[in-house]
Parts: structure tokens; sequence; C-alpha cells
């Protein structure tokens, strides 16, 4: 009777999930998906309180709340510029714990043989390779993710780091692991004939565990800090799979059910994000892109000896307010100088003239998944004015101006025709095709890829130098006074 409460719970709690994942699919009911999505959550917290088999339901409630307390802290105390870093140390702690859940069965499993050997009779070759896995994949997301979180937050080098040797190095530890796994299969359930806490079942575990750590930083340093949002993506996967494994151990099919999901979701969402960036993953995870150095206008497009027009804030007042349609293209840029909300209100400002006014949402304009999503619904931008890249870029050749607010890369033409640039193939927004174009950034500085933008030296192009969010204000006064 109480298993099978316990099987609905988790059944609701598995279609919580899965509706609330369904629901993230557009702004609109994003936040409704993650509150239905929490609440499939605690109704599973809720059953698992009921089974207390590795701790007590009070240890749990004390481990939920003090979870709970730290989340709700970091969240609310989050840049949105640092959501990228925030989530790789979520996808951390979800990887420690698979691993550590799993090193608990081994150590339940061992005080129960020290107890009544007949009792682990039943442990054999599948019990072993899902407890190996799941510390395994447990270790590596977790050493993996908080090497991402040093790159993302400037605590570690972003530039993509190696030694000679490495990829003999990390061979050699996947090998190891290997070994380790097949000898934990080999031993499942041998505890020696005392049943010794160091025993070749517990030595098995603690090599894996050491194997998937080593590998989780040698996997991730190679990797170039720009490109650790993709990273990111990859591990939440991973923390998916280790607590998809921990689910076969502890034979809980909601955490089976919500570690595949993870684990399926965030596969996708590395996959989406490698198209959006006409990249392939194993382009990526072989590193060198996009690290912390920076550098000056470098692309291969060559722009020498070419100008660029600047214009003031008091033009563009005029050029907006006299247009019939105008597209707002922010990038990484808005979310840096927080101009969101100063962004919306020009917008209304310019709908109040009958100006025609739409936004254009590039599927990595900024450092994360959504980036520009986020921001624009937090300064509650009309969800029917924000538009995809496939469904806007065939009205840029009709619009009248098109003000690119702190984006660079995703609106660079050499990604259609420029072979030699590192973005040659990204597709992008046809900025360049509106009859105006407006490009608000404080220098000449090139974006995340470090290569110029031949958009800037177009003769229709004009250049509005300065922190974006500043900018938008000063164009705003000039709008209201006209
Ligand atoms: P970027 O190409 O990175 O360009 C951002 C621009 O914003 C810079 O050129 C910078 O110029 C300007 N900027 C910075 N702070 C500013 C401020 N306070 N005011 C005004 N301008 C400011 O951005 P993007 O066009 O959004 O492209 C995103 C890039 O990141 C793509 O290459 C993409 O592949 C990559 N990427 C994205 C993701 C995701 S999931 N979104 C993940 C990994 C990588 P100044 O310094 O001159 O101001």
């Amino acid at each position: 009777m109480k298993q099978n409460i316990i099987d609905i719970a988790y059944l609701i709690s598995a279609i919580m999930f899965i509706y609330g994942l369904k629901r993230l699919q557009s702004p609109a009911t994003a936040r409704k998906g993650n509150q239905l999505a929490a609440l499939g959550m605690f109704v599973a917290i809720v059953a698992t309180l009921f089974i207390q088999e590795i701790v007590t339901p009070v240890q749990m409630i004390i481990g939920v709340v003090i979870g709970a307390g730290v989340g709700a802290v970091l969240a609310r105390r989050v840049e949105m510029t640092g959501m990228p870093e925030l989530v790789a140390a979520f996808n951390g702690f979800g990887g420690i714990a698979s691993a550590l859940v799993a090193g608990a069965e081994i150590a339940k499993v061992l005080s129960e043989f020290r107890h009544d050997p007949s009792l682990v009779s039943h442990l054999g070759g599948v019990d072993a390779v899902t407890i190996s896995l799941s510390i395994l994949i447990g270790m590596v997301t977790f050493t993996g993710s908080f090497v991402a979180f040093g790159k993302l937050s400037g605590k570690v080098s972003g530039n993509p780091i190696s030694f000679p040797g490495m990829r003999v190095f990390t061979v050699l530890f996947m090998a190891g692991a290997i070994a380790s796994i097949v000898w934990m299969v080999l031993h499942m359930g041998d505890f020696g004939a005392a049943g010794l806490w160091l025993n070749p079942m517990v030595e098995a575990g603690i090599a894996i565990g050491f194997a998937g750590a080593v590998l989780g930083i040698l996997l991730v340093i190679p990797i170039g800090g720009a490109d650790m949002p993709v990273v990111v993506a990859l591990l939440n996967s991973y923390s998916g799979l280790a607590a998809a494994a921990t689910g076969f151990v502890l034979n809980n099919t909601a955490l089976i059910v919500s570690g595949a999901l993870v684990g399926a979701s965030g596969l996708i969402l590395t996959n989406i994000m490698c198209e959006a960036m006409n990249r392939s993953l194993f382009n990526v995870l072989i590193g060198g892109f996009g690290g912390d150095s920076g550098g000056g206008p470098s692309g291969a497009t060559s722009t020498e000896g070419l100008t660029v027009n600047s214009t003031t804030s008091d033009d563009v007042a005029i050029l907006l307010s006299y247009a019939n349609k105008v597209i707002f293209v922010p990038g990484y840029g808005m979310a840096v100088a927080q101009a969101q909300h100063a962004v919306r209100e020009l917008a209304e400002e310019l709908a109040k003239k009958d100006v025609e006014v739409k936004f254009a949402v590039h599927p990595v304009a900024g450092r994360m998944p959504g980036h520009m999503n986020v921001l624009l619904a937090e300064a509650n931008v009309p969800y029917d004015q924000l538009f995809e890249m496939d469904e806007i870029n065939g009205e840029f050749e009709t619009t009248d101006v098109a003000v690119v607010i702190g984006a660079n890369d995703v609106v660079n033409p050499a990604a259609r025709h420029d072979k030699s640039s590192p973005i040659y193939g990204m597709p992008i927004l046809n900025v360049d095709h509106a009859a105006t174009s407006i490009v608000l950034k404080r220098s000449m500085r090139p974006g995340y890829a470090g290569i110029d933008n031949e958009l800037f030296y177009n003769s229709n192009n004009q250049m509005l130098f300065g922190d974006a969010k500043d900018s938008i204000s000063a164009v705003t006064n000039e709008v209201k006074a006209l």
C-alpha cells in the first residue's frame, strides 16, 4: 500500500516535470512551467520522505531547508549576467550529490553485510555498473562544473589551459576509470571475509571517484571561457545522467525520470547552441576559441582604411521618431549595461508616435540561452513584440531603422560570405538589409568572437558610442521632446 502511494506520487511528479518543461518553450508560460516543475519536485520529496532508507525524514527535512535557503539567497542575489556561473555551480552540486548517494549505497550495503551477510546476496553486475556510473559521471560533473564556474566568474583564467601530454593523460585516466568499473563489477558484494571497511568494492569506488574528478578538470580546462555556456549546458546534461544512474542505484522512479529529462534537455540545448553558433560540439570541446584575453579588432575581413559614421542621440531621436518601422536588436552589451528597462521605455515612446516597433532575438545573443528573452520579459516588453531570428529576418528589408543595442557577432555580415571568419556559416540577423542601421556600443572593440564587424563600416550605418543605457535614455529624452 505504502509503495503504491509512493509510485503514484512519483508518477504525478514526473507528469508535472514534463508539463513544466513544455511550458518553458515560451516566455509567456515559462514562469508557470518553472512553478509546476518545482511543485513536482515537492511532491517527489514528500513521497521520498516515506521511504527513509538512507537518511531519516528529519535529516531530509534539515537538508531540504538548508538547500532551499541557500538556493533562494543565491537566486535573489545573482546578477542576470552571472546566471551561467550559478547554473554551473548548481550542476556541480547535483553531480557531487549523485556521487555521494552512490557512495552511501555502498556504505549501506557494507553495513548490512557486517550485520547479516545473507542480506546482500541480491547484489549483482547491474548494481555495480549503476553505482560506478553514478560516481564517475557525478564526479566529472562536480569538478568540471566548478572549473566552469571559476572560468565564468573570473576566478580561473578564461583562456584555454593545456599542457604537454594532456591528451595522453586524459586517455590514461579514462582507461583507469573503465578498469576500476570492471574491478567494481568483478568484486560486487565482495567485502572480504571479515567485511572490512577497506575492501575491493570500496577501493574501486574511490578509484572511480578520483578518476572522475581528474577527468572533469581535464575536460573543461582546455575550453575557452566564452565557450563555457555551451559546456555548462553539456555538464547540465551530465548531472541529469548522474542523477538517473543514482535513480537506478536507489530504485527511485522519480530520480530516473527527472534525471533522464535533465540529461535529454541538456543535450538538446547543447545542440541548439552549437547549431546557432555554427560550431560542432567536438569543435567546442577541443577548445581554444573565445578566451578572455580580448584583443583588438582582428577580423579576417579587412576593414583597414575604412571609416565609420558616428552619430548623436539627437539625430537618432529624429530618425526614430519619423520612422514607420523600427527593429531593436539586443545583444550582450544590453545585458552588461542593464539597458532593458530604458529600451522598453523608448519603444513605448515610439509606439505613441505610431512607429511600428519589434524586437529581433538571435538564439545566441548574450551569453546564455534565452538571455535576451529573460531580460526583455523582466522589463515587461510585450511578448508579441519579440520575434525569433527566422520569423523576423525577412522584415529588415522593409524596416526604416534597425537599432543594435550592444550586439556585435550576431549582426556581422562576414558570417554570410567570409569563409576565413571564425563565425562563417553562423546565421545572423539581417540588420544590414534595413534602410539605416544604428549600433550602440562603447568603442570599436570586438565582441565574443574577437573579430571586427563590417556592418560598422557600411555607408548606411551609424555608430552611437557610449554605454547602451545612457545612450538609450538620452535618445528617449529627445524623442519625448520632439
Ligand atoms: P558580442 O558579439 O559579444 O558583442 C557584445 C558587444 O556589446 C561588444 O562588442 C561590446 O562592445 C558591447 N558592449 C559591452 N558592454 C556594453 C555597454 N555597457 N554598452 C554598450 N555596449 C556594450 O554579443 P552578441 O552579438 O550578443 O553575440 C553573442 C556572442 O556570444 C556570439 O558570438 C555567440 O556565439 C557567443 N555565445 C553566446 C552564447 C549564448 S548561449 N548566448 C553562449 C556562448 C557564446 P564595446 O566593448 O565596444 O562596448
